[in-house]
């Protein structure tokens, strides 16, 4: 069955780059630096296809800007696709990236409620489930804190203990695990191998490629909005981290 399709999906955002011929003139002339804002649109999805299967864990790797959170925010339905379709068929994760979804002015546990609710959960569900989330982030000792005076490790914690705890069918990981300290990816790991067993599928967005290598069934390899590979993680890291040390040579002065 599959659990979620993208179906020549293109995205595209504003480009907020008119400011840059400078402030103050584009200050001065508002309503033409409003107007460019607005004509101005970049691509950053590109005709982009694929499956993933109930049950499968796929890794979603590329450079900054490749386009990896904004497919995971089309899953969520966070935002629309313009062009193409987008069908996901699952309760879905609402972890997304760090701290995104987050409210700082509220506590720890405030924000635990407010995710659960926002997921559909009453508040008698949330508050059942609310030990066992405190537990597995750790945090108990400033759980009634502000969410600023967190660090962002601690964010992490926060938001993959209340993403794993809300029976997700579908869990969307952001660059998420690398952040915290060792003992917490461990334990993370050690979650989403439950998970694998439980049949949820899961989509991964991570740098670190043990990780990726270790967890993912599959890897969609993404490049300036495009899918540029996609297969057995081996294969495709192998290939992603070749690029990316021929794009480090290229990139460096030469000698001269
Ligand atoms: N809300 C937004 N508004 C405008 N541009 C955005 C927005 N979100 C992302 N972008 C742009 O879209 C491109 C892809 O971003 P993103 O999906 O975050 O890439 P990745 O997660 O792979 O680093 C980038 O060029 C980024 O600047
Ligand atoms: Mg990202």
């Amino acid at each position: 069955m599959t659990a979620i399709c993208f179906d020549h999906v293109s995205k595209w955002y504003p480009r907020y780059q008119s400011l840059s011929y400078g402030i103050k003139s584009s200050l001065l002339h508002l309503s033409e630096t409003f107007r460019s804002l607005k004509r101005e649109r970049v691509r950053v999805l590109e005709d982009v296809s694929f499956r993933i299967e109930k049950g499968e864990t796929v890794g979603l790797i590329g450079p900054n800007g490749a386009g990896k959170s904004t497919s995971l925010a089309l899953m969520a339905g966070v935002v629309e696709a313009e062009t193409g379709k987008v069908v996901v068929a699952g309760r879905v994760s609402p972890l997304l990236e760090l701290g995104a979804g987050f409210h700082f002015d509220l506590t720890g546990a405030e924000n635990i409620v407010l995710h659960g609710v926002l997921l559909g959960l009453t508040r008698r569900e949330v508050s059942s489930k609310m030990k066992a989330i405190i537990d597995f982030s750790e945090l108990e000792a400033c759980i009634h804190q502000p969410l600023r005076t967190y660090s962002s490790g601690m964010i992490a914690r926060l938001g993959f203990a209340i993403a794993s705890h809300l029976d997700p069918e579908i869990l969307l990981i952001d660059e998420i695990l690398s952040v915290g300290d060792l003992a917490f990816q461990l334990k993370c790991n050690a979650k989403i191998d439950e998970f694998k067993r439980q049949q949820v599928t899961m989509v991964l967005v991570s740098h670190a490629m043990d990780h990726v290598q270790r967890l993912c069934d599959r890897v969609i390899w993404l490049e300036k909005g495009r899918i540029v590979g996609e297969g057995a993680p081996s294969m495709i890291v192998a290939e992603y981290e070749k690029s990316a040390q021929l794009r480090h040579v290229e990139s460096r002065p030469s000698a001269a």
